[in-house]
């Protein structure tokens, strides 16, 4: 079956109850498009879950701030399309911002927990209450069995879990392994904004990261790590940066002093004109197993 692209919620909903009359399981991908391997890598996870599988694009603007790269964020629609037919995803959903926000539309989806604040809620503000807004939209338009995030965006994750959980919504949420590049660097679509000479640099925050989680996994103190870990990084030529913090793998509560319980450490850095996050889980060595 080749890709079908989709603009309006009523094709899309039209197109998945016809799958449901077959008795089909539907997976959602939401993305906001500009594609790369880990996005495909998301689509595979998802057909290990669903007969047939949605790939929602969408650049949505009320997750952006206002100084943010709303307007320069990569929009490469027909070659999105190429990868997904290539990757053998059936449909396509590409609303326009009307079709998403119509004159009159009013309602907020909004996050009351700690978690929302810290790390990309604060440097960031809003934030994830846009991000909640247009994926609870996404879920309720298309209704799937599983959607399918990255655990690139790992605070993204825990937020869509806890508000789909608040609001009843009928969908499994599954988390993604990170994909990376050869030389360790995340994929992201805000990868493309890198020049050759930043590009070498970028793969400093997973060495960063893996060095700290080496040692804090073994209960290294954490404030020399990270002061090290920060120092490191703006010596490579990142700056500024805007937190590199230990956070509990569930609550994303701060972990001062050493790892005891399964956590995570979180980094969000400028090079350039690209802010880049990434993380890794640090599982205590005493758990692990
Ligand atoms: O992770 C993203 O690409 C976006 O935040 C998402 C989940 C598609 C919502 O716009």
């Amino acid at each position: 079956m080749s890709l079908t692209t989709v603009h309006t919620v009523a094709d899309l909903r039209a197109t998945v109850a016809a799958w449901r009359a077959e008795g089909l399981r539907v997976a959602l991908v939401p993305t906001m498009g500009a594609l790369h391997n880990g996005h495909i890598s998301l689509t595979k996870l998802a057909r290990e879950h669903a007969d047939r599988v949605i790939v929602s694009i969408f650049v949505n603007p009320t997750q952006f701030g206002p100084t943010e790269d709303f307007g320069a964020y990569p929009r490469t629609l027909p070659d999105d399309q190429k990868r997904l037919d290539a990757g053998g995803v059936e449909l396509c959903f590409a609303p326009s911002v009307d079709e998403m926000y119509p004159d009159g539309f009013a309602t907020n989806v909004s996050v009351d927990d700690a978690m929302t604040t810290v790390l990309c809620g604060a440097a960031r503000p809003g934030h994830f209450d846009g991000v909640a807004q247009i994926v609870t939209k996404l879920l309720l338009q298309a209704l799937p069995d599983c959607a399918i995030f990255g655990q690139k965006d790992y605070q993204q994750l825990m937020v869509i879990r806890r508000f789909s959980k608040d609001l009843n919504i009928p969908v499994e949420i599954i988390g993604a392994k990170i994909l990376r590049e050869e030389d360790g660097l995340a994929m992201s679509s805000r990868n493309r904004y890198l020049s050759p000479e930043e590009r070498a640099i970028a793969p400093t925050l997973n060495r960063v990261l893996a060095e700290i989680t080496t040692k804090a996994s073994s209960g290294a103190e954490l404030g020399p790590l990270l002061a090290k870990g920060r120092q490191d990084i703006l010596t490579a030529g990142f700056n500024p940066i805007d937190y590199l913090e230990v956070r509990d793998a569930q609550t994303l509560e701060q972990v001062d002093e050493t790892v005891t319980k399964p956590a995570r450490i979180f980094v969000a850095a400028h090079l350039g004109k690209a802010r880049l996050i990434d993380n890794h889980a640090i599982t205590p060595i005493d758990i692990a197993g």
